[in-house]
């Protein structure tokens, strides 16, 4: 028996004539007489009836059929009878009258419902990943992953870009986590890197004179793993020659737009708002802000250092900050809930939370250390109306930052503020250089070929490299864009001239012996003719996770790892045989202990 049409695909127009289907045992209903299935393929579902009847043998055999069977049957498509129509079914009017019956493969009894998959554990349905796949919402999310895929592939193409591989077993690129490692068996005691992101690659394909590239990548990190980050991921990365930044920019508008309107017919309007960095963390405390409600961030500073209260006066004192932000509708909080939000904010990193609640006047135990008109002030700041709550944090910056950035997207939440749909944001001008204080130097704030913006090229060529504050005011011709409160991508222009790119080198203190084994193909490239170039890449999971409505990037990769990088299904990273590793050159510390 060979099917001739989908499940999901059969219509009322097609009442009367004879179909085969085949597929999976969904759902089923015995009633006495007549056997219902749900048959189930990836177009959809078809109910199929067996009637003693009308199908004979067929219906005897259906008695055996148990969950997930895979079968084919043959029949003839009938108008369902009145009453028993499902709406909410694309093929809801009409149902399969079983002639035969071939059941193609038994499978075992499942480890969980298929009706109740979307709630059974998470490591269940990793580990059973073909069965979790199955599901539908599952199966939507993959089938807009590769229509996103492909869209993004024409649409490079018709603008000229070329995709071009490089290669996995390679060198370090300084990304900012930990490499994995690949040992080679030919070279002792060698290994390779995979890679974080193609970014030197790409760079020396524009100094090949390949002018437009992109690749859709697999990208490794060794990095601490969330909802929104994986060891393996892929990036849609792009790199051009003879383009300034808004060239890059607008292709990836583009690009966004065409991507919503086609696979998921969204209409986005471009272009994006933009925002430096700076204003992003004032006015959001991150550099990734969810611009899909308000909530901001106001600076207290000069109002808190009217008062007397110790806390806000000390975090002045000292370089720090004092801010806040509106809780819209929460006066009317228990001190109970109130500490439950303390204590929140202190698993963020606070010393504390004040609060002041805006009721017939002021309500605080901290009102007492401020004028009146102080506090009035304070209120028309945040926008606090009779009803709301203002909270504060006094810290150095970057806790401010870090705590109210987070709170303000809990608080969201909570008070359902947040916006259904799509909001883009370019975050630019970013920093060239973060100082990092455990390592008493320098880093990149983006990755170390990020050019500086024109003006601050010749500050750092010529300027004096212990000056921290004039390095840390530099800035980059860099990128970043958010959406919904994700970074889908990032990107700069870069460096082109060898002797910028060395003196990038030196104010980041890779000494020049570790430069030219690191980068030393890239720097010597850089001086036969390298083309201005400039690129970007995209987090496709992440992307395509906030496409589908999905709140992790596992539910749009078909085989993710656990939070410790573990594949659940195929039980990797295991054990390898003792010889692999003599052949390897390796001895392994782990498996010592192990035997001892
Ligand atoms: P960057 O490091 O910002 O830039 O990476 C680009 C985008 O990749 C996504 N991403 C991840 N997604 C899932 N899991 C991860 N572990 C993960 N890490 C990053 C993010 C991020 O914005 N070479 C530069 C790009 C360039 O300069 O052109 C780069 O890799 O969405
Ligand atoms: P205390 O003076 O420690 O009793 O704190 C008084 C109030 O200030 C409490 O509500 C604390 O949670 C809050 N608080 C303490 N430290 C900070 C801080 N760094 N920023 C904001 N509020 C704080």
């Amino acid at each position: 028996m060979k099917r001739n049409r989908n499940c999901g695909e059969i219509l009322e127009t097609d009442i009367g004539s004879s179909m085969t289907i085949a597929g999976w045992v969904f759902r089923r209903r015995d009633h006495g007489g007549l056997i219902f299935i749900d048959l189930r393929d990836r177009s959809g579902i078809c109910q199929v009836v067996f009637s003693p009847d009308a199908s004979g043998g067929a219906h005897e055999k259906a008695h055996d059929l148990r969950a997930e069977y895979v079968i084919a049957v043959t029949g003839e498509v009938r108008k369902r009878p009145e009453g028993t129509e499902n709406i909410n079914l694309p093929t809801g009017m009409t149902e399969l009258y079983v002639k035969d019956l071939e059941v193609l493969n038994e499978a075992a009894p499942l480890p969980y419902s298929m009706e109740e998959a979307a709630d059974a554990g998470e490591a269940l349905r990793l580990r059973h990943r073909y069965l979790d796949l199955r599901r539908p919402e599952m199966q939507r999310n993959f089938i807009i992953r590769h229509k996103v895929t492909k869209l993004i592939r024409d649409f490079l193409d018709e603008k000229g870009f070329i995709e071009i591989e490089t290669p996995m077993l390679t060198k370090s690129t300084p990304e900012g986590a930990r490499d994995y490692l690949v040992p080679s068996r030919l070279n002792p005691g060698h290994f390779y890197a995979l890679p974080q992101s193609p970014q030197l690659f790409k760079q020396i394909l524009m100094v090949a004179g390949m002018e437009k590239y992109f690749q859709i990548v697999k990208c490794f990190r060794d990095e601490d793993l969330r909802a929104d980050r994986q060891p393996e991921f892929t990036q849609i990365d792009l790199e051009m020659s003879f383009i300034d930044r808004k060239d890059i920019i607008e292709l990836v508008e583009a690009m966004m737009k065409k991507l919503f309107s086609e696979a998921l017919g969204i209409d986005i309007s471009t272009p994006f708002e933009r925002l430096s960095f700076q204003e992003s963390m004032e006015r959001f405390g991150n550099d990734k802000p969810d611009m899909r409600f308000g909530l901001e961030l106001k600076d207290m500073a000069d109002l808190a250092g009217r008062g007397s209260f110790k806390v806000f006066l000390d975090a002045l004192q000292s370089g720090g900050m004092v801010k806040a932000i509106n809780a819209k509708g929460m006066a009317g909080i228990s001190r109970k809930d109130i500490d439950v939000l303390t204590t929140e904010a202190q698993s963020f990193g606070a010393k504390g939370l004040a609060w002041i609640k805006v009721r017939n006047g002021f309500e605080s135990p901290i009102a007492k250390f401020f004028p009146e008109d102080a506090l009035k002030a304070m209120a028309a700041r945040l926008e606090a109306e009779d009803g709301d709550m203002m909270l504060f944090v006094a810290d150095k910056p970057k806790i401010t930052y870090d705590v109210l950035s987070r709170l303000r997207l809990e608080l969201g939440r909570k008070l359902d503020l947040i916006h259904p749909g799509y909001k883009f944001v370019w975050i630019t001008d970013f920093p060239l250089l973060e100082w990092d204080d455990e390592e008493g130097r320098f880093q990149a704030m983006h990755h170390p070929f990020t050019s500086a913006v024109d003006n601050d090229i010749e500050r750092i060529m010529n300027g004096d490299l212990s000056d921290r504050a004039m390095l840390g005011s530099v800035k980059a011709k860099a990128y970043d864009i958010v959406l919904n409160g994700f970074e889908i991508g990032g990107g700069s222009i870069r460096i082109h001239n060898q002797k910028v790119q060395k003196r990038m080198f030196e104010l980041l203190k890779i000494q020049e012996e570790e430069a030219g084994a690191k980068f030393g193909f890239l720097l010597e490239a850089l001086q036969y003719g390298a083309p201005p170039h400039g690129g970007l890449a995209l987090g496709l999971d992440r992307l395509v996770m906030l496409m589908v409505g999905a709140t992790s990037i596992r539910d749009v990769i078909a085989f993710p790892k656990t939070q410790k990088a573990f594949c659940m299904m195929s039980g990797a990273p295991s054990a390898v045989e003792p010889k692999q590793l003599r052949e390897l050159h390796i001895r392994s510390a782990a498996a010592v202990e192990n035997k001892a």
